[in-house]
């Protein structure tokens, strides 16, 4: 699966934005790939306060990014070339451009409007505290006060997330029917599935607690039991349309059982396992983590969904190349600090990618993981958008780093990202002349080549590696194991080369060799016998 963050992927109207035309132009580049489906981040009516996060309008398209009808063009489009569509579908938060949160704030305290919400009074002296303790994601109070129309200092909203980002109420029934109506208004568009956004956290504890009360297994809004009932509707509706139609969950669990869980008969189809993409660099640990994800699936009978990257997270070059790899979001001080080793971390995003496509299940690869993209850290502040970066002061450097426009060909920006002299929605570093996938497809031992290679090596031999994993005896630092009688993967952690035990044939390789040693940091596709 390849995710499109549609913003940055390639401008087909030369406003510095990507957009459905750009996409439209550039699915051959996509097939090429050897992927089965796209899923694409917002592309919704917002005022873009978190790129798109921030939603104004369910059923439409942002007019930077084109049309309804476009949207059905490339539907029908990715179709033709067997390539399935799954749209983001945000039902946590809307935007404060949302008519439903306008009409709440015209409504003023105790309307109906209000309801379909989470508007509480504040505490403290004349309501000037927020109404409990609960804190945004991204930094600073979940709450915002609002003025009410007589001009007094009113009510206040919970958002998880930005201010810009109020929470809706699912307790609420018409909530609920507005977006089984908009998963019907996508599907009957044609799309194969969603990804729902922070699909964990919709409901809350009624009475909203302070987060400093919470007892173990009552979180007031992660995780809540109440949430798979949203799931199981949800269910019902995609498997009343004709074809495979998918929802892919974005759930941050502590735990690979609570994530399992959405995964029962009757609910989510699949949902992002992100525990190998926080996973240090380490044998013992990766294959930890691998073999409690396989169990926890295998428990409910589903396919685990393995993410290498995705737009909230460090590129993997750069995260592999500062500290152990699994530090997913940089504060401004680490990167003062913290030299990135960028040809270490090249050499281990290379070796993961290639693990990770040999496991059993689903992969999902962000875009630009392919061309060996790195996280860009020099952003110049008045270009930065993310609301970390804002809530934080700074203190976050924020996940603009990793949203950058994709380089295409050529020598300098935008490098095909859009048209001579237009300049990207954010400034792509000038050494990415030696990223473009024109250099790439030139130089046989690319990250663009390699992940090609993989992805059809791995489409071509699904069927004969089955769903199992089986484990090699390996020397220390290595991990190696089977799929399917014929085929093994085996990847070096350690520091030093080791010995490969002969085998008929290498399919694939992470890194050049000499003589017949795994490289450091390096991963082999191997046929056994
Ligand atoms: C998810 C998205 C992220 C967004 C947040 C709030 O984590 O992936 O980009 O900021 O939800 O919608």
């Amino acid at each position: 699966m390849y995710q499109v963050y549609l913003r940055s992927f390639a401008d087909g109207n030369g406003d510095g934005i990507g957009d459905l035309s750009g996409l439209l132009a550039r699915l051959p580049y996509i097939a090429a790939l050897g992927v089965d489906a796209i899923w694409l981040n917002p592309w919704y009516p917002s005022p873009m306060a978190d790129g798109g996060y921030d939603v104004a309008d369910y059923r439409d398209i942002h007019p930077m990014f084109g049309t309804l009808a476009q949207a059905r063009e490339l539907v029908h489009r990715a179709h033709a070339m067997g390539i399935r569509v799954l749209i983001d579908i945000v039902p946590n938060h809307c935007s404060l451009e949302h008519p439903w949160f306008r009409e709440a704030l015209r409504g003023g305290p105790g309307g109906a409007a209000r309801e379909r919400f989470l508007f509480r009074p504040g505490r403290g002296v004349n309501g000037a505290e927020p109404p409990n303790d609960w804190q945004s994601r991204f930094g600073g109070a979940a709450w915002t006060r609002i003025t009410e129309p007589d001009g007094t200092p009113g009510e206040w909203y919970l958002h998880l997330f930005d201010s810009s980002q109020p929470d809706w109420n699912w307790h609420h029934p018409k909530v609920q029917e507005e977006f089984e109506d908009i998963l019907r208004f996508w599907f009957d568009l044609g799309v194969d599935g969603f990804r729902i956004d922070v699909a964990d956290k919709l409901v809350k504890h009624p009475d909203l607690p302070d987060l400093a009360q919470w007892s173990h297994d009552d979180h007031p809004f992660s995780d809540r039991d109440e949430v798979h009932d949203i799931y199981r509707r949800w269910r019902q509706i995609a498997d009343s349309y004709p074809g495979a139609r998918t929802f892919v969950g974005e759930i941050w669990t502590p735990s690979v059982e609570r994530l399992a869980r959405y995964l029962r008969g009757d609910e989510l189809h699949s949902a992002f396992d992100f525990s190998l993409l926080a996973s240090p660099w380490d044998e013992a640990k990766m294959r930890q983590t691998i073999e409690e994800a396989l169990a926890a699936h295998e428990a409910v009978g589903a396919a685990p969904t393995w993410v290498l990257s995705n737009h909230d997270v460090v590129r993997a070059v750069t995260r592999y190349g500062i500290g152990d790899g699994s530090m997913l979001r940089l504060s401004a001080a680490s990167t003062r600090k913290g030299r990135v080793d960028l040809a270490l971390g090249t050499r281990r995003a290379r070796a993961i990618a290639l693990l990770a496509l040999a496991l059993p299940g689903s992969a999902y690869v962000y875009q630009g993981e392919e061309l060996g993209l790195s996280e860009v850290l020099d952003l110049p502040e008045d270009r930065r958008e993310d609301p970390i970066f804002f809530r934080t002061g700074g203190d976050q450097l924020g996940r603009d780093g990793c949203r950058v426009p994709l380089p295409w060909s050529g020598e300098e920006e935008p490098f095909g990202f859009s048209e001579v002299d237009v300049s990207p929605w954010l400034p792509q570093p000038k050494e990415w002349g030696r990223l473009t996938v024109e250099a790439q497809e030139r130089d046989p031992a690319s990250m663009l080549n390699l992940y090609r290679r993989a992805l059809h090596c791995r489409r071509d031999q699904r069927a004969e590696w089955g769903e199992e994993v089986r484990w090699l005896a390996t020397p220390p630092g290595v991990l190696g194991f089977l799929r399917g009688d014929a085929f093994a993967s085996l990847t070096n952690f350690s520091s030093e080369p080791v010995e490969l035990p002969a085998h008929p044939q290498v399919l694939l390789l992470s890194e050049e060799r000499a003589g017949s040693d795994l490289p450091p940091d390096a991963t082999a596709w191997v046929t056994v016998t």
